[in-house]
């Protein structure tokens, strides 16, 4: 029986090496309504295709801003930001980049509108984040397009982003809303061509992550599930290719690409579990890169979650039938076969241990009592939580 779902989508999507050109034709209904805000990273802002379109918007007097935007969204950041443009009349933002990038455009397109709004220059996006704030996000934004140029987090298809404070009384939070899916989402995996090693690995491990928490996780959704196990099958194998040396191969960046997109739609319609329960945290405590806390975390929760269901001789549970269902698109036997083949790709990025990001077992400790389970399947007790994260320092 196929129980009852909902679904949110991004209205257009371009996908395909190519792509990224259709945006000026996507920016034409734009330009004359006012000007156009690229967030972008330094080195999205330098590349060819991106110096070439924002040349030809200028040469046709079309006003174009550009903010640099490095490192994770914090409210000190997008403060900044809208702060900057305040004053400017924004018709379109688009973003290109990271997941980084794509979350401070969806946040910079809700704040400038709302700042308008309420004549508030100074109203900043804490006001909306869930926990830490003190209204609900509100609906309406500037019209946004967002491009991924990496495979990670797959902003480019859900309706939130995250905001952390770092430090002491620091928090990781979403501002959400149905309306904050962007209008357009291109994807061109082009662009993901020249990333190195450990980027390729951190953001396609997130992406992974995200799918595979978000398709054994306890939400029904069977139209998420049977776009998300191919995903899976695609991007785990692509992201081994290309970690096994071949970075610069356009086929396998194209699948983990897609993968990426998919688990944005999946993570957003299904929930995650106890690798993105950890990982928000983290963040907030010490500066670790969203996408190197989910790869690390990823193969000991893995491993913990199946051993805890073979241990119980709970054979049938609906955890070890989709791991199992997993394996066998990675030519895998079954679910533990599973993590270990997971266990290799992180092994190939070789990521730092937890204490170089300044984590000690103190942290540790706490973040282990946190209540991380989300939509886990499977309940792992404190101390496995706390031994796993010990193995990680
Ligand atoms: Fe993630």
């Amino acid at each position: 029986m196929v129980n009852q779902f909902s679904l949110l989508q991004v209205n257009k999507v371009d996908f395909g090496v190519g792509s990224f050109k259709k945006l000026a034709s996507y920016i034409d209904s734009y330009k004359s309504r006012g000007d156009l805000l690229f967030l972008m990273s330094t080195k999205i802002a330098n590349h060819p295709e991106v110096l070439s379109l924002i040349a030809s918007l200028k040469e046709e007097d079309v006003q174009v801003h550009s903010a640099l935007v490095s490192g994770e969204p914090t409210v000190a950041s997008i403060d900044t930001i809208t702060k900057t443009y305040y004053e400017t009349r924004v018709s379109l933002v688009v973003g290109i980049g990271g997941g980084s990038v794509l979350d401070s455009a969806k946040a910079v397109s809700v704040m400038l509108f709302h700042q308008h709004k309420w004549k508030d220059q100074d109203l900043s996006i804490k006001t909306y984040l869930e926990g830490v704030g003190t209204k609900e996000a509100p609906s309406y934004r500037l019209p946004l397009i967002l491009i991924p140029t990496t495979s990670g987090t797959g902003s480019e298809a859900t309706k939130n982003g995250v905001v952390a404070q770092i430090g002491e009384g620091g928090f990781k939070k979403s501002f959400r809303h149905d309306s904050y899916v962007p209008d357009v989402a291109i994807i061109d995996p082009s662009f993901t061509l020249t990333l190195p090693l450990e980027v390729t690995a951190s953001s396609g491990l997130d992406a992974l992550t995200q799918l595979m928490e978000g398709y054994v996780s306890t939400t029904e959704n069977f139209f998420i599930d049977s776009l998300a196990l191919p995903a899976i099958h695609k991007g785990g194998l692509a992201l081994t290719h290309l970690l096994d040396g071949h970075l610069d191969d356009i086929s396998s960046r194209s699948d983990i690409s897609y993968a990426s997109y998919i688990s944005g739609v999946t993570l957003a319609h299904k929930g995650l579990t106890y690798v993105h329960g950890l990982s928000g945290p983290m963040g907030a405590v010490h500066s670790i890169p969203h996408g190197i806390a989910c790869a690390k975390l990823m193969g000991p929760i893995n491993r913990a979650m199946v051993e805890n269901e073979l241990k119980e001789e709970n054979i049938d549970s609906p955890y070890l039938v989709k791991m199992d269902a997993i394996a066998k698109g990675w030519g895998k036997k079954n679910a533990l076969e599973a993590v270990e083949f997971i266990e290799q790709m992180v092994e190939k990025a070789d990521f730092k241990p937890l204490r170089e990001y300044g984590f000690t077992k103190e942290d540790l400790k706490k973040l282990s009592k946190m209540n991380s389970k989300r939509n886990s399947p499977v309940t792992l007790s404190e101390t496995t939580i706390y031994d796993i994260l010990i193995s990680l320092l």
